[in-house]
Parts: structure tokens; C-alpha cells; sequence
């Protein structure tokens, strides 16, 4: 099985970069998720590993063989990168019955050699069972469900046993719950075929409870690529911790420096003080020199490359992601109203299970709304004009309207850079 390497990959129409400088090692028996908003990037890519579209610039390596390099012309076309794809819109054979519609790519294979109507058979039974469609091989498509025909279209890929499975968005027609089903088979499809799977999708759930790793995209530009659990719980930047996670992880605001036993003194939540202590030892001036000495780098680096004949600007252009602070009353402030950020601006991410609601919590607030599903209720908690939401487990009732003491827990509370948006630490916080 091979491993796939992606190496400066970049795809560009005119001053549009659609992906910018992609670097990725899919590892061999890898399920990989590409997983960002719409429009990232995703699909393209998947076309440009998969060869249904061509880079701009940049290398793409599947196992020992360089199918793509623009510097040496190499483009291998589609049909010889020995890879299987299953895209969103699965189209079956409606004229064709479910054995047929899976036997069809096997009657076509000619490389090495023709397989036998036998070893046709053998392959399409073998397949059929993986996905439990064994049941319906006489059936046309019209005759069954789309969790079923989905199904067939997930066979007919395995079929030829690909050693590289893309999937992009295969389960977006489905409902919830038959989502949820086909998630458990896919997950078990991957051990049990060993082949290395690369899924798009947009929904983060779907990629946390799948992958062995995400990789997560916004603007083209790769944000992080790490277990799903790693993602979670130390993600790189303000983007990331947004994007993964639901109920959202709680962004609040807080202004300060740090004190010389290692604690950051914060001012937050209006007028509220807190510390937060960073679990390792932490130099907070040393951490902004480098952040300082790495965007000089990448600025410098930049020159040069726009020095480069042939350069395009990136006209969609990277901004620093723009994290939202949930408010009673938003009130709207301009883009251009924006103060100058110093040092002391920082955003502190915490995630919705680390609000406690505890009878000596240290803030004051009040239960503003409470969504109780049975197993746990998400909970939303005004303090002043700001809202923290918190997940509450067990069938507690709220009562709109009821105070409530709230305190933060654990030492898994994120400390980042406002200006970079860049995750500086994590840490516990103490009001
Ligand atoms: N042929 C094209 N010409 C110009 N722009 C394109 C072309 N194909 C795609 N794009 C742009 O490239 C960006 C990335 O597209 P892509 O299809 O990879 O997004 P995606 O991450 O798969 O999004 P979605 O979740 O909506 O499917 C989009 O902004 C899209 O408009
Ligand atoms: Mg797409």
C-alpha cells in the first residue's frame, strides 16, 4: 500500500489560489479527512491527488512512483494512478442490476490481465457482503433505498480493491441516522480492506469520528493536520478551535500580561480578574519575539517568491480568522473601528464541558436558554452582556431566568494570540 505525498501543491485560476502551497503525507492505511468550510479547497485537492485536475505548481508522489511534478512535466493521467474514487453524486447504472452495476469497472479491468467471469463473481460477492447488500444483487436502483444505493456505489469503488480510496462527501445524501450507520461501516470498511482512505467532507463531526487524522483547510491554505483528538484539544490557532467542536468552543476576550510566577493576570468579561496558568512553563515575551521572528521569515520569504517571474498575488487574500464573542446585545463595531492590538490583547477558548456549574463557582450568572436532549443539556449562561455556553450531563432541569454559579475547570483552557490568532498555551483558569 502506498503512502501519498503532496509536496508545494498548488492550484491556481488566475489571482484565485483554490489551494496555496499544500504540504501532505497521507500515510499508508491512513483514513484521512480534508475537513473546512465550504470552498476551501477540498475537492480540488482530491481531484488534483486523484488526476482529474492539474496542479499549478508542485509534486505529488503515490507510493515510489512521482505521478505529478511541474518543474520535470510529469502528469500521470487518471487511469494509471491505480486509485478509486466514490464523489457526491454516486451515479448508479439505472439500467443495470446491483450484481452488474458492481461486475461493470471489474469487466473493464485489462491491466495485468482480463479477469475471468469467475473471479468476477468471486469479487462481486466478496464486495457485496462487506456493505450487506448481498440481498438485493437482482435489484435495479430504482428498486431500493438511498442508504442501499449508496451502498452499491461504495462496492462498485471497492470492487477493484484500489489501494487509495477517495470519498468526497459520499454520505451527504443520507439521513442522520443512516449517516451514522454507514460512518460505522465505513470506519470498519477501512480496517477490514486495509486500503488508505481519503474522505472530504465539511461536516466536523463526521471528520472527528472518523479520522485517523484531519486535515483541516480554510482560503487553501492548510491549518492543521493531526489526529482528530490532538485537533481537538491543542488546535494551532483561533480557526481551528472554532471550527471543531459542537456545541462551538467559547472565545472570551481578556487583556493583560504576564506575572513573574509564570500566571497571566487578565482582565475579561468586562470587568472581571483571572489568572491563567499555563500547565508548561510558559516565557509569554519569548513566545511573541519568535511569533515577531517567524512572520519576518514569512515575509521575507514571500518577497522573494514575488520576485519570482511568473508570480501571482493570492487575491483571496489570508486574514486572520475572525472568532465571534457570543453577546446578549452585539453591538457593532466597524471593521475599521478596530484598536491597534498590542501584546497584552488575548483570547482565551474554552470548551463547553469545562463550564461548571457549581454552587461556590466563583461568576455570577444567569441560565439565559438550556436545550435538554435526555443525556445532557447545553446550557447558555449570561454574565453581564456575555454568554458562555456550557454542557451539563444528566437530565438536570434549568430554569430560564435562575441564577447560577459558574466555574471553569481543568487545565485544558487555551490561551491564544489575538493578533495571530496564533494558540499560545494551554493552562487552568482561576477567577
Ligand atoms: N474551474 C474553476 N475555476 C475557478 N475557480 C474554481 C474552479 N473550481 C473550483 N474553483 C474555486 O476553488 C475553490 C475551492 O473549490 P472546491 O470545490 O475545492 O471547494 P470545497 O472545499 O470542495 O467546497 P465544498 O465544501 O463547497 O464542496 C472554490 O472557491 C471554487 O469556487
Ligand atoms: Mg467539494
Amino acid at each position: 500500500m502506498p503512502e501519498i505525498r503532496l509536496e508545494h501543491i498548488t492550484k491556481r485560476w488566475n489571482k484565485f489560489y483554490a489551494v496555496d502551497d499544500l504540504d501532505l503525507v497521507i500515510e499508508d492505511n491512513a483514513f484521512v479527512t480534508l475537513l473546512g468550510p465550504s470552498g476551501c479547497g477540498k475537492t480540488t485537492t482530491l481531484r488534483m491527488i486523484a488526476g482529474l485536475e492539474t496542479p499549478t505548481s508542485g509534486r505529488i508522489t503515490i507510493g515510489d512512483k512521482v505521478v505529478f511534478d511541474s518543474a520535470l512535466g510529469i502528469n500521470v493521467p487518471a487511469n494509471k494512478r491505480k486509485v478509486g474514487f466514490l464523489f457526491q453524486n454516486y451515479a448508479l447504472w439505472p439500467n443495470m442490476t446491483v450484481y452488474q452495476n458492481i461486475a461493470f469497472g471489474l469487466s473493464n479491468i485489462k491491466e495485468p490481465r482480463k479477469l475471468s467471469k469467475q473471479e468476477i463473481d468471486e469479487t462481486v460477492h466478496r464486495v457485496a457482503q462487506v456493505v450487506k447488500i448481498t440481498a438485493f444483487m437482482d435489484r435495479y436502483p430504482a428498486e431500493l433505498s438511498g442508504g442501499q444505493q449508496q451502498r452499491v456505489a461504495i462496492a462498485r469503488t471497492l470492487a477493484p480493491e484500489p489501494s487509495v480510496l477517495f470519498m468526497d462527501e459520499p454520505l451527504s445524501n443520507l439521513d442522520a441516522k443512516l449517516r451514522l450507520e454507514m460512518r460505522y461501516e465505513l470506519q470498519r470498511l477501512h480496517v477490514e480492506t486495509g486500503s488508505t482512505f481519503v474522505y472530504v467532507t465539511h461536516d466536523q463531526m463526521e471528520a472527528m469520528t472518523l479520522a485517523t487524522q484531519i486535515c483541516l483547510i480554510n482560503n487553501g491554505v492548510l491549518q492543521q493536520y493531526d489526529a482528530p483528538l490532538t485537533v481537538y484539544n491543542k488546535p494551532n490557532n483561533l480557526f481551528a478551535a472554532d471550527f471543531v467542536g459542537n456545541p462551538s468552543i467559547n472565545f472570551i476576550e481578556g487583556e493583560g500580561k504576564q506575572r513573574p510566577d509564570g500566571g497571566v493576570e487578565l482582565t475579561l468579561l468586562g470587568d472581571k480578574r483571572a489568572v491563567f496558568k499555563p500547565v508548561q512553563p510558559l516565557d509569554l515575551p519569548a513566545w511573541f519575539k519568535g511569533r515577531d521572528a517567524r512572520e519576518a521569515l514569512a515575509a521575507d520569504a514571500h518577497k522573494k517568491k514575488a520576485a519570482e517571474k511568473g508570480f501571482v498575488e493570492k487575491g483571496n487574500k489570508d486574514e486572520t480568522f475572525r472568532y465571534h464573542i457570543d453577546k446578549v446585545e452585539e453591538d457593532d463595531v466597524s471593521p475599521q473601528e478596530e484598536p491597534a492590538l498590542t501584546n497584552e490583547d488575548l483570547v482565551l477558548g474554552v470548551r463547553p464541558e469545562f463550564i461548571d456549574i457549581v454552587e461556590d463557582g466563583a461568576l455570577e450568572g444567569e441560565i439565559y436558554g438550556a436545550m435538554p436532549t435526555g443525556m445532557e443539556s447545553t446550557i447558555k449562561v449570561r454574565i453581564g452582556n456575555f454568554l458562555l455556553t456550557g454542557v451539563v450531563f444528566g437530565s438536570t432541569l434549568f430554569t430560564i431566568g435562575s441564577k447560577v454559579h459558574i466555574d471553569v475547570s481543568g487545565d485544558s483552557v487555551l490561551l491564544f494570540d489575538r493578533r495571530s490568532g496564533r494558540c499560545i498555551a494551554q493552562g487552568s483558569l482561576e477567577f
